[in-house]
């Protein structure tokens, strides 16, 4: 197969987005307000200043510019960081995720996580001209350039895969089999290593760009890899991430750091056998939630991490005492030293959602692309202080769904501001995690029975989908709310009004496009045929999941049930972008779509009519892909 048109047959056309938008310096509004504070609603948000929403930020070699992906506003400002002044903004495509600069700051690449596609664009001093695009499978998100800017390599995250792109020929030159959900990259300083954050399997993958292989897996014992960083001198990488630790959601157990944590993770790039080391960065009592972005200076003097829902900068001091690392493995709660007050340990309180990090060859200022404050921000690591904020620009006022959109990602809407929804709802999706939210009417008080624990479900068209919890006992989305907040998050009671804009939020979240269907709705033979099985008297898959959303919205017993489950029966999950579902049924225990439908959700286990035969079952999958 070509490595070039694996997905191509299934992208469809970006349109014309020649737009080009001049960045209006509207401070947000979220700079009058603290925390997760939701002010009351005026007037409806002006409709023609989008929320820019960084994700992500690059910085040119000698710092002078800063390209800054805008999630919302499908926008790359630049920015030059001496005067702080947006130089240019330019519309690139749907949903950027991910921007690359190169050395001599005249070349720059962005990602689009709904578009499938990267963008190459020209830099001229103060302007941007997009000049090729390539498709590079379903969801890419971290994307690197090499010295001479001539490679791109971008992390494909529901294809599992690092795409090489060469920007001469504008053409995927080499797909690389990485590990479950490839999110943040990192290439090391002589460029022949690119280090590699799965998201979704407790792994970074280390590829050598010369033979163009995996050639080392490290188990880091993480999940929700973000940012990934490497040292100037090519030995280490690091790695901003969450630990799940299994066990039930009680106020006790989070503040023990035993229902989840946050993590610096290191990697070593320069040891004979696979080892890491950790940080974890949780006090308790006033814990950090949502790590995302990781920097390291140059000098090595600090590193920094972002946390997005404690709105904060983490900065470690490296050049007088050592870390306290924990070398292959993690403590509970940050080292109670680092508590001292020596310097080595500092947090920055930053409003909204900071994500990723990148210093500047002064080796102390800090750049931060803040998502929810539509502003990059600058930190000086030496004083640990904010120093300026550049407003990205946005509407005037918030309207209903990002007031939802800031409680999603706020922290201290749990108990000790442990974790916010994003942590498990990863971006509105699923982490892929199983957790204990006492959700089921049932507890597990020992991690040795995992039986309550429930795969996160993700909140994609969930206003759509009720009822909800997978056993379908919460019938009214506002009193699920309720319980999300002060069950799941053993956080403080909502407001009616927060529940309101918290909905109002969950209403915008949508499936990306398939990657398996043709845009003109053609199926392949294999699939047309797994579409008849799926109506087929034997499998009956739509008598359950039929209708727009693929549910019936009622309640089954599939022989899944458990003799002390608190609810009977369990309600059919859409099966809407199922192929990035996994693992699968309701506790996770079948890791790909073919195991559930082999085993435990097999036709026969259904209906009792029998089991599809082996070809059936494969075109059923097929099929299933398309969804
Ligand atoms: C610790 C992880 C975790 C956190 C934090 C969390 N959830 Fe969940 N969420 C889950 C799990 C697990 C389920 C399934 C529970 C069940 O069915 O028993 C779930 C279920 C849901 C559902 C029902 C989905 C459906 O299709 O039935 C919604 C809606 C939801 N969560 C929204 C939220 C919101 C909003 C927040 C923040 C206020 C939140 N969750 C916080 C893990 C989490
Ligand atoms: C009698 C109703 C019923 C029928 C028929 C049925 N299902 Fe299900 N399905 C369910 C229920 C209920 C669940 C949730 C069960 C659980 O996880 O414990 C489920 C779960 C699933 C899941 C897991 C989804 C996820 O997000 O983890 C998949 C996949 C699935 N069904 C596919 C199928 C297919 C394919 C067929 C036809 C072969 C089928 N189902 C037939 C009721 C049904």
């Amino acid at each position: 197969m070509s490595t070039q048109g694996r997905y191509s047959r299934a992208a469809v056309a970006l349109g014309v987005l020649s737009t080009i938008i001049v960045a209006a310096a509207i401070p947000s509004l979220w700079t009058r307000l603290s925390g997760a504070e939701v002010a009351p609603s005026s007037s409806p948000a002006a409709k023609d200043d989008p929320h820019r929403s960084p994700i992500a930020l690059a910085l040119s070699l000698d710092g002078s510019r800063l390209l800054v992906a805008n999630q919302t506003a499908g926008s790359v400002s630049l920015l030059d960081t001496a005067s702080g002044k947006v130089l240019h903004e330019l519309a690139t495509g749907n949903k950027p995720a991910g921007v690359a600069i190169s050395s001599d700051g005249t070349r720059g690449v962005v990602t689009h996580w709904f578009g499938y596609d990267l963008a190459l664009l020209k830099i001229d001093h103060d302007r941007m001209t997009i000049t090729g695009r390539v498709k590079v499978g379903p969801e890419p998100r971290g994307v690197v350039l090499d010295r001479g800017g001539k490679t791109a390599f971008v992390a494909v995250g529901a294809a599992n895969e690092v795409a090489r792109v060469d920007l001469e020929t504008m053409r995927v030159s080499a797909r690389m089999a990485v590990g479950r959900e490839p999110r943040g990259l990192a290439l090391s300083p002589d460029g022949s290593i690119l280090l590699v954050g799965n998201a979704r399997s407790q792994e970074a993958s280390v590829i050598s760009t010369q033979s163009l292989g995996v050639f080392r897996t490290i188990p880091i014992e993480g999940d929700n890899l973000r940012q990934v960083a490497i040292s100037s001198d090519g030995k280490r990488g690091y790695i901003a991430n969450m630990k799940n630790r299994g066990f039930a959601t009680t106020s006790n157990n989070i503040d023990l750091g035993w229902v989840l944590g946050q993590r610096l993770t290191r990697v070593d790039l320069d040891t004979a056998e696979p080892s890491f080391a950790t940080l974890s960065l949780d006090p308790r009592g006033k814990a950090a939630a949502d790590a995302h972005g990781v920097a390291v200076s140059r000098n090595n003097k600090f590193l920094a991490v972002s946390l997005g829902g404690t709105h904060e900068v983490m900065i470690f001091r490296t050049d007088g005492r050592r870390l306290p690392w924990r070398v292959n493995g993690s403590r509970d709660l940050l080292p109670t030293e680092l508590l001292s007050g020596d310097g080595r340990y500092r947090r920055v309180p930053l409003g909204g959602r900071p994500t990723e990090l990148a210093f500047a060859p002064d080796d102390k200022t800090l750049f931060v692309a803040n998502y929810l404050a539509d502003a990059v921000q600058v930190v000086d690591a030496e004083s640990a202080r904010l120093i300026r904020t550049i407003p990205l620009g946005g509407p005037s006022t918030l309207s209903l769904a990002r007031r939802g959109e800031i409680l999603f990602h706020a922290a201290e809407r749990s108990f000790n501001q442990w974790y916010s929804c994003n942590t498990c709802h990863s971006d509105g999706h699923t982490n892929g995690l199983s957790f204990d939210t006492l959700n089921d009417g049932r507890q597990d008080l020992s991690t040795a029975h995992l039986r309550s624990h429930k795969k996160v479900p993700t909140l994609r068209r969930v206003t759509h989908t009720g009822p909800w919890t997978w056993h379908g006992w919460q019938t009214d989305l506002e009193d699920a709310m309720l319980d999300s907040f002060t069950e799941s998050m053993q956080g403080p009671r909502p407001s009616s009004e927060d529940i309101k804009a918290l909905i109002a939020y969950l209403d915008t979240l949508e499936y990306p496009r398939n990657p398996y269907t043709d845009p003109s709705g053609q199926l392949s033979a294999e699939a047309e045929r797994g579409k008849v099985a799926y109506r087929s008297a034997k499998a009956a898959c739509n008598t359950c999941h039929g209708g727009p959303e693929l549910t019936d919205g009622k309640i089954h017993t599939v022989g899944l049930e458990e003799p002390d489950d608190a609810y009977r029966g369990y309600n059919p999950p859409s099966l809407r972008g199922l192929y990035d579902k996994d693992p699968y049924l309701h506790d996770g225990r079948s890791k790909t779509l073919r195991e559930a439908l082999a085993g435990p959700h097999s036709a026969d286990a259904v209906s009792g009519l029998g089991e599809l035969t082996e070809g059936e079952l494969a075109d059923l999958l097929e099929y299933l892909k398309t969804l």
